[in-house]
């Protein structure tokens, strides 16, 4: 059995802007085991955003290339590169992005119906993980009847609703309060450790990055080790 994820050859992400060549993400090899937890940290413009959508498939690479459980993804079609988002990576964001006009349970839900499960038991998957995450007696509540910390509870039982191999989280805690951080920053760990779902966290606070196992830099488009 293959214990990598996700493993990066020479990955690389150019964008071209007039008559500028910017390297976002420059030649990566990252390797993510089953189970791993990595925070990501660097500065802004150094491309942390640009690598997590090039290895959860949301953008393909001008180099290199991406491995998802050994298979190369640069060959798959559109249809099965949805497929590989949909079912093994679960997507965090800054802004929570939960579709504002469906309640919290059905916001959770959404994903399991795209895949095709049952109803029921979508349902019951995701009022189990929305009172593992404290929520509830909040099912009924639209986006904006939360708070931000609660949104991003949803968002976060949304990402593990079709039980994702990993989870990536693009500053999840950006827009929280230091106590809402701290919950969200635990969670995305226990989470870890009791599900052994795979965590890449991108991160600007040092006390959230220190959840993970191991904390990588990222300057000008190079992963490195912290010094
Ligand atoms: N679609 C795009 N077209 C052109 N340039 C882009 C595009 N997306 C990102 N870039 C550039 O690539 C570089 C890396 O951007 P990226 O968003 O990955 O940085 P980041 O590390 O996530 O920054 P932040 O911490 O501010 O979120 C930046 O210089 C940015 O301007
Ligand atoms: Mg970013």
């Amino acid at each position: 059995m293959n214990s990598k994820i996700v493993e990066t050859e020479k990955l690389s992400r150019v964008f071209v802007v007039g008559s500028e060549e910017i390297r976002a993400v420059d030649r990566v090899d990252l390797t993510i085991a089953k189970g791993e937890f990595l925070a990501i940290m660097g500065p802004s413009g150094s491309g942390k955003t640009t690598l997590l959508n090039l290895i959860g498939c949301l953008d393909r690479p001008t180099g290199g290339r991406v491995l998802f459980e050994g298979r190369d993804t640069s060959g798959l079609r559109e249809k099965d590169l949805d497929l590989l988002r949909l079912k093994k990576v679960g997507f965090i964001f800054q802004t929570f992005n939960l579709f504002p006009t469906l309640t919290a349970l059905e916001n959770v839900i959404f994903p399991m119906m795209i895949a095709g499960t049952a109803s029921r038991q979508g349902d019951r998957r995701a009022r189990e993980l929305l009172s593992w995450m404290g929520l509830s007696r909040r099912l009924g509540h639209y986006p904006r009847q939360l708070s931000a910390g609660e949104s991003q509870r949803v968002a976060i039982a949304r990402a593990l609703s079709n039980e994702p191999l990993l989870v990536l989280a693009d500053e999840p805690t950006g827009n929280l309060d230091s106590r809402s951080k701290e919950e969200i920053a635990m969670l995305l760990r226990r989470i870890n450790s009791e599900y052994g779902t795979a965590v890449l966290l991108v991160t600007h606070d040092p006390g959230v990055a220190k959840v993970a196992d191991k904390v990588l830099r990222m300057i000008d488009g190079r992963i490195g080790d912290r010094p």
